[in-house]
C-alpha cells in the first residue's frame, strides 16, 4: 500500500464553500434573493353568468370564474397581500368573429370584470390583455386575412380596444398579441384618450411556444386554432433577436417588459433586466404550472417546494416579479412564514 495521498490541495484546504452553508442561520445570512407576496401577479380566467366557479381541467386547482366570483377572488388576493390581477376571458362562441370585434365592446368579460372589481376592490392592480384571440372565431390574436394575420390593422383595433379597457379602470395594458409597433400606438390613444396614468407593461418577448396548451383550453382558443403563431411569436432559438424586439418596445413607451413563457426563457429575463433596467416581469405560463401540478398529483415530486424554487429563480434570474397560477398558493404559504 502506498503512502496516504492529501488529495485535498493546500489552497482547496482552506477555501470551504460550505462553512456558508452550514447552518439555516447562515444560509438565512448569504440568501441573495427571496420571493415576497409583492411579487406576485395572479392571471385568472372569466366566464359569462354568474355564480360560477368552473375547473380547468388541464390546470388542477384553476378554475373560470363569473365576474362575481372573480370579485370575491379579487378580494381574497387583496387580502392575501398580492398586488394585482390580470384578467383573460373565455368568452361565449357566438361572440367571437373573424376581426375579433367582440374585443371593442365595453360590455366584453374583461371589462364587465374591470368595472366590477374596481369597485369593489379599489386597491387591488388589475392588468388587461388586449390581444384578440379570446375574441376571434380562428384563434389567432390578429384579424386574419387570406391567410395573413394583419399587422397594422390588428394594431388599431389592439390600441382602441386599450382605450375602452382603460376607460373601464385598467391600470395597466398588456398586449400579448407581438404585432409590431403597438406598443407605441397603445401609447398615442391612451394619451389621446387622456390615460396617461395607465401603464404599459409590454409581453416584449413572447415565444411560439408549446407550453400554451392548457390556457388554449381554459379560454377555448385551441380548437380554433387554425395553423400557429409563428409568424408573429419569437422563436423559441433566438435570444438576440429578443433583446431587438424588448428595445423597440421601450423606444416607443413600455413601462414593463414581460418574457413569456418563464422557467425555459431565463436567459431571455436576465438579458433584458441587464439591457434595460426596466422592470421585468415573467409569466410562468399554463404549461409550467400544469407540468409541476401534473408531477406532484402523481407523487412524483415535492409540489410546494417545486412551486417555491421555480419562482425563486425568476427572482435570481432578475425579475421584478411574476405571473403565476400558483399567487394564491403561494401567497398563502409565504403568509404563514
Ligand atoms: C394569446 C395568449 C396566450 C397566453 C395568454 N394570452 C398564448 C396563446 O394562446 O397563444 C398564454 C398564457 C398561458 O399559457 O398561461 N394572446
Amino acid at each position: 500500500m502506498a503512502d496516504k495521498i492529501n488529495l485535498v490541495d493546500e489552497i482547496t484546504g482552506h477555501r470551504r464553500m460550505r462553512r456558508n452553508r452550514k447552518a439555516d442561520w447562515t444560509r438565512r445570512l448569504v440568501r441573495e434573493t427571496s420571493l415576497s407576496v409583492d411579487d406576485l401577479i395572479w392571471p385568472i380566467f372569466l366566464v359569462p353568468g354568474s355564480g360560477i366557479v368552473e375547473p380547468v381541467a388541464a390546470m388542477p386547482g384553476v378554475n373560470r370564474m363569473s365576474v362575481d366570483k372573480a370579485v370575491e377572488a379579487a378580494r381574497e388576493a387583496a387580502d392575501l397581500g398580492i398586488p394585482a390581477l390580470a384578467t383573460f376571458p373565455n368568452e361565449a362562441m357566438e361572440l367571437r368573429d373573424v376581426t375579433g370585434s367582440y374585443s371593442l365592446s365595453s360590455d366584453n368579460l374583461i371589462n364587465q370584470a374591470t368595472r366590477a372589481i374596481k369597485a369593489a376592490v379599489p386597491g387591488i392592480g388589475l392588468i388587461t390583455d388586449v390581444a384578440l384571440d379570446p375574441f376571434t372565431s380562428h384563434g389567432h390574436d390578429g384579424i386574419l386575412r387570406d391567410g395573413e394575420i394583419v399587422n397594422d390593422e390588428t394594431v388599431e383595433a389592439i390600441a382602441r380596444a386599450a382605450v375602452i379597457q382603460a376607460d373601464s379602470g385598467a391600470d395597466i395594458i398588456a398586449p400579448s398579441d407581438m404585432m409590431d409597433g403597438r406598443i407605441g400606438a397603445i401609447r398615442r390613444a391612451l394619451d389621446a384618450a387622456g390615460h396617461h396614468q395607465v401603464g404599459i407593461m409590454s409581453y416584449a418577448t413572447k415565444f411560439a411556444s408549446a407550453f400554451y396548451g392548457p390556457y388554449r383550453e381554459a379560454i377555448n382558443t385551441g380548437g380554433l386554432l387554425k395553423g400557429d403563431k409563428k409568424t408573429y411569436y419569437l422563436d423559441p432559438a433566438n435570444g438576440t433577436e429578443a433583446v431587438r424586439d424588448a428595445a423597440l418596445d421601450v423606444e416607443e413607451g413600455a413601462d414593463m417588459l414581460m418574457v413569456k413563457p418563464g422557467l425555459p426563457y431565463l436567459d431571455i429575463c436576465w438579458r433584458i433586466k441587464e439591457a434595460f433596467g426596466l422592470p421585468v416581469f415573467a409569466y410562468q405560463v399554463s404549461g409550467e404550472y400544469t407540468q409541476i401540478k401534473a408531477a406532484a398529483m402523481n407523487g412524483w415530486i415535492d409540489g410546494e417546494r417545486a412551486m417555491l424554487e421555480t419562482l425563486l429563480c425568476f427572482k435570481r434570474a432578475g425579475c421584478d416579479g411574476i405571473l403565476t397560477y400558483f399567487a394564491p398558493e403561494v401567497a398563502r404559504i409565504l403568509a404563514r412564514g
